[in-house]
């Protein structure tokens, strides 16, 4: 398989993904939706063993969004049984494996318990420099983006911040990813081709690959695939190559 030869390849310093299909995996099988996200979730430990394995220095996992909680209040609770769960049995582990956790989105929509887990695993892994993994949870792009503007136009309004200095540079500061670098390549899972509002601001030049492997089913060798992939793209930035 590729991944031998991975070793010649240029590893993208940040990789995003949004996994999805979890329902449809289940759905194939005759099973109920929770068992696809339950298989999502090895999918997850895989890929960040993987990850690390790679050399990629920063991973952000789409893993629900701000539109996610339309979805019918079963499967919602189910969904955060599961997140209780992963924060619970891996905050430890990761620890261990040197990764970082960072948990991005709108925080408000959660119950306090998960609230504080989700506190406890940043905590716990804010000294750790190897993978620097961040889940977006109950995450939109716009809705970031919006609440960026509004922080911003609060600094101007108390006089922290001067209108005529507001650029590109300066708002990416009040973005909830202001201290990772945009993704290089992004992932997504399952077949569907588009972003469902994840990183509107931040992936304006980030390769997109979009693989057609359900996410309970993708595997380090699947990530390989997505980063050679990545390796046949020529990255212009809008310049002329010369
Ligand atoms: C992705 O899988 C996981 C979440 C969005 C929480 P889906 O649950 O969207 O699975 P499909 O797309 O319905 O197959
Ligand atoms: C995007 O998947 C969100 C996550 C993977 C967490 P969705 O399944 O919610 O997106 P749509 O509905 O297919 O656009
Ligand atoms: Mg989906």
């Amino acid at each position: 398989m590729v991944v031998t030869e991975l070793s010649q390849q240029h590893i993208p310093r940040h990789i995003a993904i949004i996994m999805d299909g979890n329902g449809r995996w289940a759905q194939l099988r005759g099973k109920p939706r929770t068992d696809g996200h339950r298989r999502g979730i090895e999918a997850v430990k895989d890929i960040v063993d993987a990850s690390i394995e790679f050399g990629v220095k920063y991973l952000t996992l789409f893993a629900f969004s701000s539109e996610n909680w339309k979805r019918p209040s079963v499967e919602v609770d189910d969904l955060m049984w599961l997140l209780r769960r992963f924060l619970q049995s891996e905050t430890e582990t990761m620890h261990r494996k040197n990764v970082r956790i960072r948990v991005i989105g709108d925080r408000s929509n959660f119950s306090s318990d998960i609230v504080k887990l989700i506190e406890h695993s940043e905590e716990k892994t804010l000294g750790n420099d190897g993978l620097y993994l961040t889940a977006a949870l109950s995450y939109g792009g716009r809705q970031e983006i919006i609440s960026a503007v509004k922080n911003l136009y609060k600094d101007v309004i108390d006089g922290k911040l001067l209108y005529e200095n507001i650029d590109t540079k300066i708002f990416t500061d009040y973005l909830a990813t202001s201290d990772i670098p945009d993704p290089d390549l992004l992932i997504r899972t399952s077949g569907e081709k588009r972003i469902s509002n994840f990183l509107l601001w931040q992936i304006a030049y980030t390769e997109l690959v979009f693989s057609e492997v359900l996410w309970p089913d993708f595997k380090r060798e699947n990530l390989a695939l997505a980063i050679e992939e990545y390796n046949r793209r020529e990255r212009r930035f809008g310049e002329v190559m010369v």
